[in-house]
């Protein structure tokens, strides 16, 4: 039997990922009881592989789902069991900052590793590890990258942007993002100091009359991308657009941005928004592809 894309029917982008892999795809059934239990229902026979597509974004109850899911399409027949999770959450907790503190990305990644054969995802908030299997336990653990995707799109709406990263860990995706859109690139320094407090400084190079492009990983409550954006303002920049590839715009994010001078948002679809631009599916069937997964 071929293998099928398991998903949720919030997964708008689900579709799109089965067409482009040209798999088969059926939707979980989901009712939740009246006091917040979930009964979730698969398709009664599955086949040896199964690919599960969930976007981790809001993950608490996902997590559990993905426990449920896992457990039960094993017992319906599935044998290998594929996670595409375009966002995968709990990563930036990557060390204990105080005495106590739960590594909740060692923790999720051994869960995830224990219910998935397989776990791909797409630049996850790697910094102090450099590898997605170090994290993840599963005996595939992937990361794709969207940078290269996010600097073409750039590049269909102008040849002289100068890509800035707005911290030290957003040098890996701006430089792939500016490779392939043959753009200059500079990151800046940022120190965080609360959920939605942090200080960032530019990079020493001339911003007057330039068009950046403020480029990161994760946009959550937006501050670290509205205080580059202000500052690039500030700097005489003529335009100043965020490209993220995953536009979590918790609360008053967007807000945010326009208030600091921000002409466009544009993001992927690894977590649904408005902001949505770049289509991951091609992206993700081509993974699973490469991995023999299909
Ligand atoms: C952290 O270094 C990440 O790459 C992002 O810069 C960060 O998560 C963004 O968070 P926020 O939008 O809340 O400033």
């Amino acid at each position: 039997m071929q293998p099928l894309l398991l998903h949720f029917d919030d997964e708008t982008c689900a579709g799109a990922l089965a067409h482009a892999a040209g798999l088969g795809a059926a939707t979980i059934e989901r009712h939740r009881f009246p006091d917040g239990e979930l009964r979730l229902r698969l398709p009664p026979a599955l086949p040896s592989r199964v690919v599960l597509y969930r976007s981790l974004h809001q993950p608490n109850e996902k997590l559990v789902e993905l426990l449920i899911v896992a457990r039960a399409a094993r017992e319906l027949g599935a044998r290998e069991l594929v996670l595409v999770a375009p966002y995968l959450a709990y990563m930036r907790q990557d060390m204990a900052f105080r005495p106590g503190e739960a590594v909740s990305q060692r923790i999720v990644g051994a869960f995830l590793g224990e219910l998935f054969d397989a776990v791909i995802t797409v630049d996850p908030h790697l910094h102090r590890i450099s590898r997605l299997s170090e994290a993840v336990s599963a005996r595939l653990a992937i990361a794709a990258s969207a940078a290269p995707r996010i600097g073409a799109f750039l590049a269909e709406h102008g040849n002289d942007w100068l890509l800035l990263g707005p911290d030290a860990e957003s040098a890996q995706w701006v430089a792939q993002a500016a490779a392939a859109g043959g753009f200059e690139h500079a990151v800046c320094t940022k120190a965080r100091h609360g959920d939605r407090e942090v200080s960032i400084d530019l990079p020493d190079l001339p911003l007057r009359g330039r068009r950046v492009a403020i480029v990161d990983d994760i946009a959550s409550t937006g501050r670290t991308v509205a205080q580059a954006a202000s500052l690039a303002r500030a700097a005489g920049a003529s335009e100043v657009v965020v490209a993220v590839t995953h536009a979590l715009f918790a609360g008053d994010a967007l807000a945010h941005l326009q208030s600091a001078g921000v002409s466009q948002v544009w993001s992927t679809d690894s977590v649904p928004h408005a902001s949505n631009r770049i289509a991951l599916a091609p992206l993700l069937a081509q993974t699973l592809a490469e991995l023999s997964l299909l």
